[in-house]
């Protein structure tokens, strides 16, 4: 949509349905995100192909597909180029790029072609700041409902952690099956926080816990143990 010849820039929020769309992809057509109703979804935008630090990112996702597919979610990339360019890319990085030990690498999850850049406006993915013409970096962890739980962007030099965006869809899941919050930094088999949500007579019932599992050290911050296993077993497939 646009007004007065300004493009309008719509942006997700945490906590909200994620905006819907059909695409086609290198994978066929999709409806998003009522084709992932069930599933974990990382929706993530790339500046464009045949660059190297995006060729970096596609590798390293690839090659952890298998990891994210096992905490039941999928991975769905998106630029603003067209299907023919995205195809030819993933076919040379297939055939000729090697990156950290990383060869033959087949990107099987889905990419986006958006050349009409409807999808990248709908989700905030251009920054003229940062470019007119390309997405910047951007992340979009949303559940199996549909809603947006996690965003992140980064700019168009830097490369992303995909071992924390692993941790992200971990940690969400593990927040939502436990009923707890996760503290800086974060992995499974480390101290949880409880309750999630703050109140009086939640704080005074952690404060008087007599199971010996919560540990207060005032009435704003309690902890539990929360074995790597018992989390592990609830999140992954196998
Ligand atoms: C890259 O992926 O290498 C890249 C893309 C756009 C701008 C700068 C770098």
């Amino acid at each position: 949509m646009e007004e007065m010849n300004q493009p309008v820039y719509s942006l997700p929020r945490i906590g909200e349905p994620a905006p819907a769309f059909k695409a086609v992809t290198t994978q066929g057509d999709i409806n998003f995100p009522a084709d992932y109703k069930g599933s974990w979804v990382i929706l993530f935008s790339h500046p464009a192909d045949f660059t190297p630090v995006c060729t970096s990112e596609f590798m390293t996702f690839a090659s952890m597909e298998e990891q994210f597919n096992n905490a039941n979610c999928k991975l769905v990339g998106l630029s603003v180029d067209g299907l023919y360019s995205h195809i030819a890319w993933l076919r040379t990085i297939k055939d000729k790029i090697e990156y950290k030990g990383m060869k033959n690498v087949e990107v099987t999850f889905p990419l986006i072609e958006d050349i009409t850049m409807e999808v990248a406006k709908k989700y905030g993915m251009l920054m003229p700041g940062e470019s007119n013409t390309k997405a910047v970096r951007a992340v979009f962890v949303i559940d199996p409902k549909g809603i947006v739980r996690t965003i992140i962007y980064y700019p168009l030099s830097l490369g992303r952690n995909f071992d924390e965006l692993y941790r992200v869809v971990i940690a969400l899941q593990a927040a939502d099956e436990f009923n707890i919050a996760t503290p800086a930094d974060w992995r499974p088999g480390d101290d949880v926080i409880v309750p999630t949500a703050g109140s009086c007579g939640v704080a005074k019932q952690r404060m008087e816990d007599k199971s010996g599992e919560t540990t207060c050290y005032d009435w704003f911050f309690c902890t539990k143990k929360l074995d790597k296993d018992t989390v592990l077993k609830k999140i992954l497939k196998k």
